[in-house]
C-alpha cells in the first residue's frame, strides 16, 4: 500500500455528519502511506470537527471557504481540483450526495468535485433512515453509474442510538478504496469465480424454516472484491440483506437443494470457488403444505441430511481452486484440516466463531486460511471489505497456475 500512496495527491473532503472525526485518521493514514493530503470542509463539518486537527494532520492549510483565497493569484476550487489525483469525501452527508448528483455547486467542496477530473469516491454515513431514503439510494445509484465510487457504511450502532446501515465504513476500507483505485489491480482478469453467500431456510410449512443468522456479509464482500479486481463473479446467494454488490451476476435461492443445484450447474466454467454460504447441514423431512397448528404439546421433528455441496464440488474438482470456510466453535485447526482433506479443498478459511471480532453478523472477521500442505496464514482483525481482498491476495500468490486457466 505504501509505495502505492507515496506521493499520490488525494484531496479529502469532509462533511457535517458526526463520523466527521473519523476523517483526522484517514488523513493521519494517508501521510503514513506517503501521500499528500489537502482538506477541504464544508462550512457545516467544521462545526463537528477542528480545521485545526486536518490542518496539522495533512501539514497543509484547510480550504472551506468558497472567497477566502490563500493565494490572490489562485482560486482555490480550480487549483484543488487540478492538484487532485483522487478526491475522497469522508464522510459524505446525505446532502452532499444529493447536491453532486444534482449539479449543486454551492460551496468550496461541490464547486471543486465539480470541476476536477480526479476520480471521486464517496463514503457515506448517516442515520439508517436517512441511508435507506429512496431519494438518498437513488442518488447513489445515479452517481455510481456515471463512474463514482462508494464504498459502502458498514452495519451498527449509530451515534443516534440506531442500529442499522449508515456507519462510515472503517478506514483501512476506504484506504483500500483509495489503493485499489491506483492500483486498478486487474489481477482476477479473464478469471471466472463463484461465490456462496449467506444462510440457507429449510421450510417446516409456508410460514416457518430453520435457518442460521449468516448475514452473507463475508460472502458478499468477497464477491465484490474479486468483481473489482477484474473476474467475472457468479454470486449465489441465500436471503440476505445486502444490496448487489456492483458487476456481479446475482443467484438468489432459499433452500439448501436450490443452492446445490445452482451451484453445480455454474461450477464447471469457473475457475475459482469461494464457498461461504451458511448450509444447513439438515431439512425437515417432511414439509406441511399448510401451516402447522399447536394442536399437541410436543411436536418431533424428524431431519434429513442435506447434500454436501462442498464435498460435491471437492469430489468433481477438475482444475478448480476450492476455497471452503469453516465457522467453528472449538478444535478449529483440527478441525478445519479435516475438512480440507475429506472434501479436496485448496484452501479452508477456519474462524473461531466464538472470539469477538469473527462472528456471523458483524462488519469484521478475522482467520486462519490453511493450505492442503497445512500453511497457516493468519489473517488479522480486519474490516470484512479489506478481509476479503487479504484472502484473495494470499490464495492467488499460492495459484500460480491459475494464469495460465484464465478464459481456458
Ligand atoms: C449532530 C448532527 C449530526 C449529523 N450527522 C449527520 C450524518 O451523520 N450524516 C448526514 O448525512 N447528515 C448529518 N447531519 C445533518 C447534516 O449536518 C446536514 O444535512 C447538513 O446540511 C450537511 O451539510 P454539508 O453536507 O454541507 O456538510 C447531522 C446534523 C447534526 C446536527
Amino acid at each position: 500500500m505504501e509505495a502505492v500512496l507515496k506521493e499520490k495527491k488525494v484531496v479529502i473532503g469532509i462533511t457535517g455528519g458526526i463520523a466527521a472525526y473519523k476523517a483526522a485518521e484517514l488523513v493521519s493514514s494517508l501521510m503514513k502511506h506517503g501521500a499528500r493530503a489537502k482538506v477541504i470542509m464544508t462550512k457545516n463539518a467544521t462545526e463537528f470537527i477542528s480545521p485545526l486537527t486536518l490542518e496539522t494532520l495533512s501539514g497543509n492549510p484547510v480550504y472551506y471557504d468558497m472567497f477566502s483565497r490563500t493565494s490572490p493569484w489562485e482560486i482555490d476550487h480550480i487549483s484543488l481540483a487540478k492538484w487532485a489525483d483522487v478526491l475522497a469525501v469522508v464522510p459524505a452527508t446525505a446532502n452532499i450526495i444529493g447536491k453532486v448528483c444534482h449539479g449543486i455547486a454551492d460551496d468550496l467542496l461541490t464547486t471543486t468535485i465539480m470541476a476536477t477530473q480526479a476520480q471521486v469516491i464517496f463514503a457515506p454515513a448517516m442515520n439508517t433512515n436517512m441511508y435507506k431514503n429512496p431519494i438518498v439510494q437513488e442518488n447513489i445509484e445515479a452517481l455510481k453509474k456515471k463512474g463514482y465510487i462508494f464504498v459502502s457504511p458498514a452495519e451498527g450502532r449509530l451515534a443516534c442510538g440506531d442500529v442499522g446501515e449508515g456507519k462510515l465504513a472503517a478506514i483501512e476500507d476506504i484506504l483500500r478504496a483509495i489503493t485499489d483505485y491506483f492500483v486498478r489491480k486487474q489481477d482476477l482478469k479473464g478469471i471466472r469465480v463463484l461465490v456462496t453467500a449467506g444462510p440457507t431456510r429449510e421450510y417446516l410449512d409456508p410460514v416457518r424454516f430453520i435457518s442460521n443468522p449468516s448475514s452473507g456479509k463475508m460472502g458478499f464482500a468477497i464477491a465484490a472484491a474479486c468483481a473489482s479486481r477484474g473476474a467475472e463473479v457468479e454470486l449465489v446467494t441465500g436471503p440476505v440483506r445486502l444490496s448487489p454488490p456492483e458487476g456481479v451476476n446475482m443467484h438468489p435461492v432459499e433452500t439448501a437443494l436450490e443452492m446445490y443445484e445452482r451451484v453445480m450447474k455454474l461450477y464447471p466454467s469457473c475457475h475459482i470457488v469461494f464457498k461461504s454460504a451458511a448450509v444447513s447441514d439438515y431439512r425437515p423431512q417432511a414439509y406441511h403444505e399448510q401451516k402447522i397448528k399447536k394442536d399437541s404439546d410436543r411436536l418431533v421433528l424428524t431431519l434429513v441430511k442435506n447434500p454436501d455441496i462442498l464435498k460435491e464440488l471437492g469430489r468433481r474438482k477438475k482444475d478448480q481452486i476450492l476455497v471452503g470456510f469453516a465457522a467453528e466453535t472449538h478444535n478449529v485447526l483440527e478441525n478445519a484440516m479435516k475438512k480440507i482433506r475429506e472434501k479436496n479443498l485448496d484452501f479452508i478459511l477456519a474462524n473461531d466463531v466464538t472470539q469477538s471480532g469473527a462472528g456471523f453478523m458483524g462488519d469484521t472477521n478475522k482467520g486462519d486460511l490453511i493450505t492442503r500442505v497445512g500453511e497457516i496464514i493468519e489473517i488479522p482483525l480486519l474490516g470484512k471489505n479489506e478481509f476479503a481482498h487479504r484472502m484473495i491476495d494470499e490464495v492467488l500468490k499460492r495459484s500460480p497456475h491459475l494464469a495460465i486457466r484464465k478464459n481456458c
